[in-house]
């Protein structure tokens, strides 16, 4: 039920909350997983366990939580070196390989988690699964100069791009002012050969594979929490 989900995720993002520790610089990535991190932070704040850490944002929604939460909040410019990221995930593979992006945030999400010594997925068990694009199509952000031809690309390479909308039926433009085109791919066999396939096209600003990325993914289900370490 969408209750006892949503207590996965409470479970998984308080589990990462209690690997922050004191003086840390801490990439915060987007979505309702990572966001539930937010309260057990806050708590940890006002009992004085985190002096001297801080947050890095990866999207504005994140940014928002945080500072009405009171947490102190720093751009990547001031800790180019983060010390962990915590963030959702759509899709995790039994390799740790993930699809994100459902939010819209993929391009930052990826750049606070490459900054990170260590990127901490959290997630309820039914974003497991054997091979991505199985439950999640994959979001691909494109630069709107470059949207015809990705598209004849990506279709091309059969990924069947939907063009992600607002309600009122406009392209959904990213906080970059990009547009998302939501690939429905079968499932993957090499994630990591359509990765590189896609990084070497120029109006693809960022995808939301994240290959051999994460460290740690935090899984929280009917049995409990638990670690995969990848
Ligand atoms: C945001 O762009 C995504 O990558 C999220 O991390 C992902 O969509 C997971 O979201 P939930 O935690 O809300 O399921």
């Amino acid at each position: 039920s969408p209750e006892e989900t949503a207590g996965f995720k409470r479970a998984a993002a308080a589990h990462a909350a209690a690997m922050v520790e004191p003086g840390m610089a801490v990439g915060m990535g987007h979505g309702s997983t990572a966001v539930a991190a937010v309260p057990v932070l806050a708590e940890r704040a006002a009992r004085g366990e985190l002096p001297g850490t801080y947050f890095v944002p990866a999207a504005h929604f994140m940014a928002e939580a945080l500072r009405r939460a009171g947490l102190p909040v720093a751009g990547l410019d001031d800790a180019p070196v983060l010390d962990i990221t915590i963030d959702g995930a759509d899709e995790i593979d039994p390799a740790g390989n993930c699809i994100k992006g459902g939010g819209g945030a993929l391009l930052y999400e990826k750049i606070v988690g490459q900054a990170a010594q260590r990127l901490v997925i959290v997630a309820d068990a039914g974003k497991l699964s054997p091979r991505l694009c199985s439950r999640h199509a994959l979001p691909v952000e494109i630069t709107p100069f470059a949207l015809a031809s990705e598209l004849r690309f990506l279709r091309r390479i059969g990924g069947n791009p939907s063009l992600r909308q607002r309600p009122d039926g406009d392209p959904m433009r990213t906080e970059r002012g990009n547009v998302i085109a939501d690939c429905a791919f079968a499932p993957l066999p090499d994630p990591a050969a359509l990765a590189t396939s896609l990084d070497a096209r120029a109006g693809v600003a960022g995808h939301g594979l994240f290959v051999g990325l994460a460290s740690c993914i935090v899984v929280a289900g009917p049995d409990g929490v638990r670690e995969l370490e990848v």
